[in-house]
C-alpha cells in the first residue's frame, strides 16, 4: 500500500520512489514482518518516511522521541538521522509491536542508538524527562492523546525544537462540517482539531501542515510555556 504523494497522481509517486530509492532493504523487509506478525499496516508512507528523516537530519537532531514505534518502520528512519552518540527514545504499547520493532532496530544496526518504552505512553515519557531536553518530538500514536502528547513535547523540546505530527487531516475528516463516524471516530477527529488548533493558534509553536496524503505536522518552537 503506498499512500499519496504528489497531486495525487501514482505516475509521479512512482517517479519519486524510484528517483530518491525510498524504500530499500530494511525498510521492505520491516513491512513484509509486519505483515506477518499481523501488525496493521499504518506505517507512515515510504515518502513520509523520508520527510521524516531529512526533517531529523535538518535539525541536527540528537535526542529524539516518537510516540507509537509500530514495527519500527519510521523509527529507522529517524533513527538513521542520528549521529554517532544520538538516541531515539520510542514509545509503544503493544508488546507485540515493540517486538517486531526491536528486531528491525536490530537488523538496521541501528540497536545502539535506540530505546524502546513498551507500556501507555503518556506514563512511561515521565521516564525520559531528566533525559531532555529533546530536538524532535513525533506524534504517531492514539489519536485521542494527541493533545496531551503535544503539551509534553512543548515542556520538553528545546526552543528550535521541531514537532512532527502524523494524520493530521484526520483520514480526511478534518474539516468535515458534520461528523458522521462511529462515536469512537468522531472521538479521533476532535482530538485532532484540537491538537491542530492548540499547535497552530498557541505562542509556543511557529506551525506548518504538510499536505501528504495523511496530513503532516512540523511545528518549531519559538517560545517557552
Ligand atoms: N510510527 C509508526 C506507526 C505507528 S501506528 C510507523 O510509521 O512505523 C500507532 C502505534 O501506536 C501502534 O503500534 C499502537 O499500538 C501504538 N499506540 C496506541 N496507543 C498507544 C499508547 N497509549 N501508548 C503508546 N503507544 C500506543
Ligand atoms: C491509522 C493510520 C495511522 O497512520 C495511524 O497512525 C493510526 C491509524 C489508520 O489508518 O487507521
Ligand atoms: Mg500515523
Amino acid at each position: 500500500m503506498n499512500k499519496t504523494f504528489g497531486q495525487n497522481d501514482p505516475e509521479i509517486f512512482d517517479y519519486v520512489y524510484d528517483l530518491l530509492n525510498l524504500e530499500d532493504k530494511v525498510l521492505e523487509d520491516i513491512k513484509l514482518r509486519s505483515d506477518k506478525a499481523g501488525l496493521p499496516p499504518i506505517q507512515v508512507g515510504a515518502a513520509d518516511a523520508r520527510h521524516l528523516e531529512i526533517l531529523a537530519r535538518s535539525v541536527g537532531a540528537k535526542k529524539i522521541v516518537e510516540i507509537g514505534t509500530l514495527g519500527g518502520y519510521s523509527g529507522v528512519c529517524l533513527a538513521r538521522a542520528l549521529p554517532q552518540n544520538g538516541k531515539l527514545f520510542t514509545f509503544e504499547y503493544e508488546p507485540h509491536h515493540a517486538a517486531v520493532a526491536t528486531e528491525s532496530f536490530r537488523r538496521a544496526d541501528l540497536t545502539n542508538k535506540v530505546q524502546i518504552y513498551v507500556g501507555e505512553a503518556l506514563k512511561n515519557l515521565t521516564q525520559i524527562e531528566s533525559e531532555g531536553p529533546f530536538d524532535l518530538v513525533f506524534i504517531d500514536a492514539d489519536k485521542v492523546n494527541y493533545p496531551a502528547y503535544g503539551a509534553w513535547a512543548l515542556r520538553n523540546l528545546r526552543m528550535g525544537g521541531l514537532l512532527m505530527a502524523d494524520n493530521t487531516f484526520a483520514w480526511g475528516h478534518i474539516a468535515e462540517k458534520t461528523l458522521s463516524g462511529t462515536a469512537e471516530e468522531n472521538q479521533s477527529v476532535e482530538a485532532l482539531r484540537d491538537f491542530n488548533k492548540m499547535i497552530a493558534q498557541g505562542k509556543a509553536f511557529r506551525t506548518t501542515m504538510l499536505p501528504t496524503g495523511e496530513g503532516l505536522t512540523l511545528a518549531v518552537k519559538v517560545n517557552e510555556p
